[in-house]
């Protein structure tokens, strides 16, 4: 139906799908006694110093603008977070910015780097925000899928398969959301290659660099040749649980950063000074506070992974971040259907996978970062869902399956 506002509005912005992760939020909060594994946020509350210097910072009259790139003070503490880190030098004059978020560094990223009809690789399943974005831009999205086959990563082959003339770059994330699959220093290495042989950009996410299981992490920025070509994103709110904060940062080649500092000016001014003050005190102070909540969440993740194998939804073990992304094949049903029912059947909040793109059909994401009690309570209400499914479809067969 032809909407009265419709000659109003741009064709860009109608043409733009509501987030699928969002639907499924929304549903789940209508309904009581919900446990939702839909959303992707830490369960820890900030950590306390942090919010005290944040609350001491407005005590002490923090209520100004900052420079538009951020506090000097914060970006050097980024600076040498990113050395320390990450083993990648950068100049806080004039190469980083702090953003709202990693979400408007992405934006930020995009807008300064696309002209119209720009072609961006985006490997899926990914993040819902990117290809939104990548059109907004005036790009063109071009999804690469990875398969769990392969560890959902991408190959060099894929990407040089992908290439064409517009293709002016690719974003990479990892770890990865929504699959916890993690690029180790050889998977770049290999990717590396065919990115500076097309002369493309990076986007690289790195907003889960915190949350590595087994330390691998590696920053595309930190690889041969990659420096000058990366915009490295990077935040606050996954490792630090800083996700009401909306504070995140980015770091790229000064001519780069010069251009998307300039975007940032007109549109944001600069991140809110009290809340930048709070992020010294974490760059500072509370590294054994972010290594306890990746504990934590190790444990979830093994706990997850081997419960969801054991009810036959096949799941690899994702290297970093906090989500889960098991097949739901074996069910019959579409992730789309696996996510409804079980929401209402069961009140157990998933997100359907093909949300993140095609290559996302047939499997779920399950956030663990949640309470270890919900998630066992979660899986004995997937393991009744996936029981009275089986005996509804086959009913002496899951007979044998419940007893044995
Ligand atoms: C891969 C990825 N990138 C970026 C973001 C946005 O992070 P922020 O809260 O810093 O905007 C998210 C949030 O879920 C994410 O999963």
């Amino acid at each position: 139906m032809k909407h009265a506002y419709d000659h109003y509005l741009s064709q860009t912005a109608k043409e733009l799908q509501p987030s699928g992760i969002r639907k499924f939020f929304d549903l789940a909060a209508t309904m009581e006694g919900v446990i939702s594994l839909g959303v992707g946020e830490p369960d820890f509350i900030t950590p306390w110093s942090i919010r005290e210097a944040t609350i001491l910072s407005l005590e002490q009259g923090y209520t100004s603008y900052t420079a538009n790139a951020g506090l000097l003070e914060l970006r050097e503490e980024i600076t040498n977070y990113l050395a320390t880190r990450f083993g990648v030098q950068y100049d806080p004059n004039n190469q980083i910015i702090v953003t709202i978020g990693a979400s408007q560094a992405i934006d930020l990223a995009f807008r300064a780097i696309l002209n119209q009809g720009d072609e961006v690789l985006i490997v899926e399943p990914a993040f819902v925000s990117y290809a939104p974005l990548v059109a907004i831009a005036g790009g063109k999205p071009i999804p690469v899928s990875t398969s769990a086959a392969n560890g959902f990563k991408v190959t060099a082959e894929q990407i040089e398969a992908a290439i064409t003339e517009k293709t002016k770059a690719i974003l990479i994330c990892s770890p990865n959301n929504p699959t916890g699959s993690m690029l180790t220093k050889d998977d770049l290495m290999e990717l590396t290659t065919v990115i500076n042989k097309h002369d493309l950009l990076v986007v690289s996410d790195e907003i889960y660099a915190e949350l590595s299981y087994n330390g691998d992490f590696c920053s595309v920025a930190a690889m041969e040749g990659m420096y000058e070509r990366t915009i490295l994103i990077n935040g606050f709110s996954k490792g630090f649980a800083m996700t009401g904060w909306r504070l995140g940062f980015l770091a790229a080649p000064k001519e780069i950063a010069a251009c998307m500092l300039k975007i940032h000016q007109y549109t944001t001014m600069c991140a809110p000074i009290m809340l930048q003050r709070g992020a010294l005190e974490a760059l500072r102070n509370t590294y054994h506070e972010v290594e306890s909540m990746r504990n934590s969440y190790r444990r979830r993740r093994n706990y997850m992974v081997q419960t969801l194998n054991q009810l036959g939804l096949e799941c690899h073990t994702p290297g970093g971040a906090f989500y889960v992304f098991p097949s739901i094949r074996s069910t019959g049903l579409s992730s789309e259907q696996f996510a409804e029912e079980l929401l209402v059947q069961e009140k157990v909040a998933v997100v359907p996978g093909h949300v993140f793109g095609e290559s996302g059909e047939g499997y779920i994401r399950c956030s663990y970062a949640t309470s270890m009690e919900q998630l066992q309570e979660a899986m004995r209400r997937i393991k009744h869902f996936i029981e009275t499914r089986k005996k509804v479809l086959c009913p002496t067969a899951a007979q044998s399956t419940i007893q044995s």
